[in-house]
C-alpha cells in the first residue's frame, strides 16, 4: 500500500516549488523505504528547479539527508527498519570497470532506486539525484542508507550527504591534504569551508582562506583557516604565493566555479602542487590558458565529484569524528526550516546569506 506523504515539488522549468502529497510505494526488493528526519537546501536542488540538469519535471526535491529506515524490500541486507541513515546519491555498483580496478569513486554503474514515486493523479515524479528528500518519507535503492551511530544529530549528519562531503573530500580524497601542507581554498561558502575544515583534520600547516566576502572568510578562521585573503581588494595568486614562501600552495581547492576563480586556482598551486576543481560551471563557461603554463607548470589538475566518497567507508567514520567533537559538522547548519520554507532557503541561498538551511521534520 503506497503511503501519502507531504513533498516539496518543482513542477517546471524556473517555477517555484510547491507542496504536494506524494505517493510512496512499499519497498521491492533492494529498497528501503526511509523516514526522512533532515535534509539540507544545496544549489543542485535549485539547478533541477531551474532545468539546468534536466528537463525530467515534475522533480521531487532534496537530497542531502539522514533519517530513520522505515522499511525495507526483499533480499536487503545492508539495513533493516530502525537504523540511522544518511542518503547517498551515489551507491557505487562494485562491479563496473571502475570499481573492479579498484577505483570505486569513479563508478557510475550507480544503483539509485528506480523511479516510483508519484503525485496522486499518477505523474511520475523523477527525486533529485534519485533521493528526493524534501518528503516526510523516500523510496531509495538500500544501497543508499548507510548506517551511521544515532547519536548524531539529523541536521548535522544530512550534510554528509552532499555539500560537506564533497567539499571535505574534495580536500581530503581527492586532494590528497596530508601533514603539513599548504592548502588555499578559493570560496568559502559550505563548500569551502568543509574542505578548510577536512584539511585542517588532516594536519595541513597552512590554510589559506580566498574569498570575497569578509563574513565568509571570519567564518573560515572559526573552522580552520590560517590565513584569509579577499580577493576583490587583494591578488589572491600572488597572496597566495607570499604566504607559502613563494611557491604557491599544496593543493588548491576551487569552491565556486568560475573561470577566474579557475584560472586562480591554476596558477595558486605549487609547481608540483594539487588544483582540486570541485565548484560546478555553467555549460557556456570556457577557460583559456598557455599551454606552456599547463605543460610547464608538472603538478596535476583534478576535479572532484561528491568529494570522490564512499559512503560505506566515509560517513561512519566522519562521524565517528564528528561526535568526538573534532569534526564541528554543526557550524554548517545556519537555520533550522521547515518544509514550507526551502523556496525562501533559495533566496537567502543566492544573497549568499547561509552556509545551509536544513529541513528537520
Ligand atoms: N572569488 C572568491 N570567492 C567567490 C567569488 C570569487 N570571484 N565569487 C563568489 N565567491 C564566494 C562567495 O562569496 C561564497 O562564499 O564563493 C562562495 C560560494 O559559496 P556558496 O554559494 O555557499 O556555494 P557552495 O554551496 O559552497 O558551493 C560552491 O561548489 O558544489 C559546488 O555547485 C556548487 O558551484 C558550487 C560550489
Ligand atoms: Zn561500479
Ligand atoms: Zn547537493
Amino acid at each position: 500500500m503506497a503511503q501519502r506523504v507531504r513533498g516539496v515539488i518543482a513542477p517546471g522549468k524556473g517555477e517555484p516549488v510547491r507542496i504536494e502529497t506524494v505517493l510512496v510505494p512499499d519497498p521491492g526488493p533492494g529498497e528501503a523505504v526511509v523516514k526522512v528526519q533532515a535534509c539540507g537546501v544545496c544549489h543542485t536542488d535549485l539547478h533541477y528547479r531551474e532545468g539546468g540538469i534536466n528537463d525530467e519535471f515534475p522533480f521531487l526535491l532534496g537530497h542531502e539527508a539522514a533519517g530513520i529506515v522505515e522499511s525495507v524490500g526483499a533480499g536487503v541486507t545492508e539495513v533493516a527498519p530502525g537504523d540511522f541513515v544518511i542518503l547517498n546519491w551515489r551507491a557505487v555498483c562494485g562491479q563496473c570497470r571502475a570499481c573492479r580496478r579498484g577505483r570505486p569513486q569513479y563508478c557510475f554503474n550507480t544503483h539509485n532506486a528506480k523511479q516510483r514515486m508519484t503525485l496522486e493523479d499518477g505523474t511520475e515524479l523523477s527525486p533529485a539525484l534519485g533521493i528526493g528528500a524534501f518528503a516526510e518519507k523516500t523510496l531509495v535503492a538500500a544501497g543508499q542508507c548507510t548506517k551511521v551511530d544515532p547519536a548524531a544529530s539529523p541536521a548535522a549528519a544530512g550534510l554528509l550527504g552532499c555539500g560537506v562531503m564533497a567539499g571535505l573530500g574534495a580536500a581530503v580524497n581527492t586532494g590528497g591534504v596530508s601533514r603539513g601542507d599548504s592548502v588555499a581554498v578559493i570560496g568559502c561558502g559550505g563548500v569551502g569551508n568543509a574542505a578548510i575544515m577536512g584539511s585542517r583534520l588532516a594536519g595541513a600547516a597552512r590554510i589559506i582562506a580566498v574569498d570575497i566576502d569578509d563574513d565568509k572568510l571570519a567564518t573560515a578562521l572559526r573552522l580552520g583557516a590560517t590565513h584569509t585573503v579577499n580577493s576583490r581588494s587583494t591578488d589572491p595568486v600572488e597572496a597566495i604565493r607570499e604566504l607559502t614562501g613563494g611557491h604557491g600552495a599544496d593543493v588548491v581547492v576551487e569552491a565556486v566555479g568560475r573561470p577566474e576563480t579557475y584560472r586562480q586556482a591554476f596558477y595558486a598551486r605549487d609547481l608540483a602542487g594539487t588544483v582540486v576543481l570541485v565548484g560546478v560551471p555553467t555549460p557556456e563557461m570556457t577557460l583559456e590558458l598557455p599551454l606552456l603554463d599547463v605543460f610547464g607548470r608538472g603538478g596535476s589538475l583534478k576535479s572532484s565529484w561528491y568529494g570522490d566518497c564512499l559512503p560505506s567507508r566515509d560517513f561512519p567514520m566522519l562521524i565517528d569524528l564528528y561526535l568526538q567533537g573534532r569534526l564541528d559538522l554543526d557550524a554548517f547548519v545556519s537555520e533550522t526550516i521547515g518544509l514550507e520554507d526551502v523556496e525562501a532557503a533559495f533566496a537567502r541561498m543566492n544573497r549568499g546569506e547561509v552556509l545551509r538551511s536544513v529541513v528537520l521534520f
